[in-house]
């Protein structure tokens, strides 16, 4: 897919059902500018109602999903399943899912995998820690992510990845990278897509910023280089917070 401005809401484990679908269209109601992509990211068990709620301006999300697409996996949710009904986009690899479900890198690279091969494009989540920040080595340690977990893929199936960059020690915090620290990481990362993919397909990533992103910062980090939009927590769960930054392109 070419480069495009994406707002999308990672609601995590948040809402019931009907809140969930109340949320959803209070969204669709919006008028999205054209040259933005919204996506709500919502549990599993939220996801047929919003598949049928669905309007062509906001597009649905899992936040996870198996690496087979069927078998004795009691508890889990396969990427054929999601692809099946309608699902739009799959995130993986968020640091939440990394830390407290122990996913790491070589997971992540079956799972994305996976949902390529069920035609699922994949919200694919990087980022460090504050001890890796503190050490100075974010851009090593994020490499190391993507080469392990992204960089086996072809430059074809590259096409329906988009990447988010979430610093952990900004997520929930309320504390937000600088639009300049952003900018930092966001060029790094297309760097090494440029070195191993050639710059047309690393001109064409959407690369998204992830970490407290607020209405009141949204512009200023959007407004980036290579910053093409935001993964968004607990903003993404207030209607009217996320309209605000879905205009802040
Ligand atoms: P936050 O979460 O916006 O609440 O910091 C971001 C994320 O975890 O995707």
């Amino acid at each position: 897919m070419a480069r495009k401005n994406i707002a999308a809401g990672n609601w995590k484990m948040n809402t019931t059902v009907s809140e969930g679908v109340d949320l959803y269209n209070s969204l669709a109601e919006h008028n999205v500018p054209s040259d933005v992509t919204v996506i709500v990211g919502a549990p599993f068990i939220h996801l047929t109602s919003l598949i049928a709620a669905k309007k062509d301006n906001i597009k649905v999300a899992a936040q996870n999903c198996h690496y087979e697409n069927s078998g004795a996996y009691t508890g889990e949710t396969s990427p054929s399943m999601l692809a099946d009904l309608g699902v739009d986009y799959v995130i993986l690899g968020h640091s939440e899912r990394r830390e407290y479900f122990n996913e790491g890198n070589a997971l992540l690279a079956k799972k994305l995998n996976a949902a390529l091969a069920n035609g699922l494009p994949v919200i694919f989540c990087c980022g460090e820690s504050l001890d890796i920040r503190k050490a100075g080595t974010q851009n090593e340690y994020v490499t190391k992510q993507l080469e392990e977990g992204l960089f086996h893929l072809d430059v074809s199936q590259l096409q329906d990845v988009v990447i988010a960059y979430e610093p952990i020690w900004a997520i929930g915090t309320g504390e937000t990278a600088s639009p300049e620290q952003a900018q930092d990481m966001h060029a790094h990362i297309r760097s090494i897509l440029v070195d191993k993919y050639g710059s047309n397909a690393a001109e064409e990533m959407s690369i998204l910023y992830g970490g407290s992103v607020k209405p009141t910062n949204a512009k200023e980090i959007f407004g980036q280089k290579d910053v093409d939009g935001g993964l968004v927590g607990g903003a993404s769960l207030k209607a009217d917070m996320f309209k605000e930054i879905i205009d802040s392109f």
